[in-house]
C-alpha cells in the first residue's frame, strides 16, 4: 500500500495508506517516548478503540476524551485535557495520538502543539474526511464564536496512519461528507480522480475496497505534494480552500450544528463554481459537469431559511480574508483552480443565492 512523503521545513514524515495499519501503530512511536496520551471521543473509542489498543500492545497509554461535535471544537475542552495530562504525569517527553475524525485531529493536534510548548503527535484519522484532508499537513486549531479555526497553529505530525478498513463502519452521512473533500481534490488538481468519481459513483458509494483505496491514495498524494510545496498557505496551499471560504460561512451561520464540514464544503464548492462561471473563469460546460458530479454524491441537508446576506457578511471574518480582501479559489477547468480577490460584491451575492436554491 502506498506511502507519501510530506516534506516541510518544520518536519518530514510519511502519510501511509494501508489496511490494518492501526494494528501496527506502536511501530510509529519514537523509541524513547514518555507517556502516551490517546486523544479520541467516547464514540470513536467505543467503535474503533480495540484496534488501536491492539496496535499499542505493550505500550502503556492513557485514553482521554474530547466532547465531539463542531460546536464544541473550542479552547475550553483542551484546557481541561491539558490539566488531566498533568494530573496523570504528562511532561515534555509525552506524546499524543490523535485518534478520530477531523475535529479530533485538529483539536488533539493543537493540544500537542501547546502542551508544555509542544510535544509530538501521531495522527490516526478514522473518518474519510480526516484521512484525505484534516490529518495531513499539520493544521491544528479550534473555533471561536466569530469563526472557524480562528485559533490554531501548524504542528506537523510524526506520521499519519490511514487505515481504509475503519471506514466500513462509518455512518453513511459521515462517509459522504468525506467524499466531498475527495471531489474537491479532483476539481483542484486531479482530473483523473474527478472522472473516476463521476464514472464509478456506485463503487465509491458502496465502499468497494479497490475504489476506496484508490480515491484515498490519490487525495493523500495530492495533499502531500501541495503541503510539501507550501506548508504555511502562502501560495499553492490556498487551492485546498476551494469551497471552504463559503463553506465556513455556512457552518458559522448555522451554529456548526446543521451541516457536517464536508457538507458545508459541498455547498461552498457549488457557490465557488457559480462564481467561477459568473466571473468568466470557468466554461458553462465544466460548470455543469462539476455540479452534476456533486449531485451524484448528494444531497446535503436542506438550506432553507439561510439569508444570503448573512453568509456574505461572514466571508469577511474568514481567516483567508487579508486586509479586508476576500480571496476566492475559483475553478478554471476540471483539475485547475486560481486564487482571485477584488471580485464585485454583487457577483459574490449572486453566486451565494444560486447555490442556496
Ligand atoms: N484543509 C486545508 C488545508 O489543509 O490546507
Amino acid at each position: 500500500m502506498p506511502s507519501f512523503r510530506v516534506e516541510t521545513p518544520q518536519h518530514c514524515y510519511s502519510a501511509i495508506v494501508e489496511r490494518g495499519i492501526i494494528g501496527h501503530a506502536a511501530q510509529y512511536l519514537p523509541t524513547h517516548t514518555g507517556k502516551v496520551f490517546v486523544v479520541s471521543t467516547e464514540d470513536v473509542w467505543r467503535h474503533q478503540g480495540a484496534a488501536l489498543a491492539r496496535g499499542l500492545t505493550g505500550i502503556p497509554h492513557e485514553v482521554l476524551y474530547l466532547p465531539g461535535g463542531e460546536n464544541r471544537k473550542r479552547l475550553a475542552p483542551l484546557e481541561q485535557l491539558a490539566e488531566e495530562m498533568v494530573r496523570r504525569g504528562g511532561d515534555r517527553s509525552s506524546m499524543v495520538i490523535a485518534f478520530g475524525g477531523g475535529i479530533v485531529n485538529d483539536m488533539a493536534g493543537f493540544l500537542a502543539a501547546i502542551f508544555m510548548r509542544g510535544i509530538p503527535v501521531l495522527q490516526v484519522p478514522t473518518t474519510l474526511l480526516a484521512q484525505v484532508d484534516a490529518a495531513i499537513g499539520g493544521k491544528t486549531g479550534v473555533n471561536l464564536v466569530s469563526g472557524k479555526n480562528l485559533i490554531g497553529s501548524f504542528h506537523q505530525p510524526l506520521a499519519v496512519l490511514i487505515d481504509p478498513a475503519v471506514l466500513e463502519t462509518l455512518p453513511e452521512r459521515e462517509y459522504r461528507s468525506g467524499l466531498y473533500e475527495v471531489i474537491k481534490a479532483g476539481i483542484i488538481r486531479e482530473p483523473e480522480l474527478f472522472h473516476f468519481l463521476t464514472e464509478h459513483c456506485e463503487d465509491v458509494l458502496n465502499r468497494t475496497p479497490d475504489a476506496i483505496d484508490r480515491i484515498i491514495a490519490d487525495s493523500v498524494r495530492m495533499k502531500a505534494e501541495v503541503v510539501s510545496t507550501d506548508e504555511r498557505e502562502g501560495d499553492l496551499r490556498r487551492i485546498l480552500n476551494f469551497g471552504h471560504t463559503f463553506g465556513h460561512a455556512l457552518e458559522a451561520e448555522t451554529g456548526y450544528t446543521r451541516f457536517l464540514h464536508g457538507e458545508a464544503v459541498e455547498w461552498g464548492m457549488r457557490a465557488a463554481v457559480y462564481l467561477s462561471e459568473l466571473t468568466g473563469h470557468l466554461s458553462a460546460e465544466d460548470s455543469v459537469e462539476i455540479l452534476e458530479t456533486l449531485q451524484l454524491y448528494g444531497p446535503i441537508p436542506p438550506l432553507d431559511g439561510i439569508p444570503a446576506g448573512n453568509l456574505f457578511a461572514r466571508l469577511v471574518h474568514d481567516k483567508k480574508t487579508l486586509q479586508g480582501k476576500v480571496h476566492f479559489v475559483l475553478a478554471v477547468r476540471i483539475g485547475e483552480v486560481t486564487v482571485v480577490s477584488g471580485i464585485d460584491e454583487k457577483l459574490v451575492l449572486e453566486a451565494i443565492r444560486s447555490a442556496l436554491v
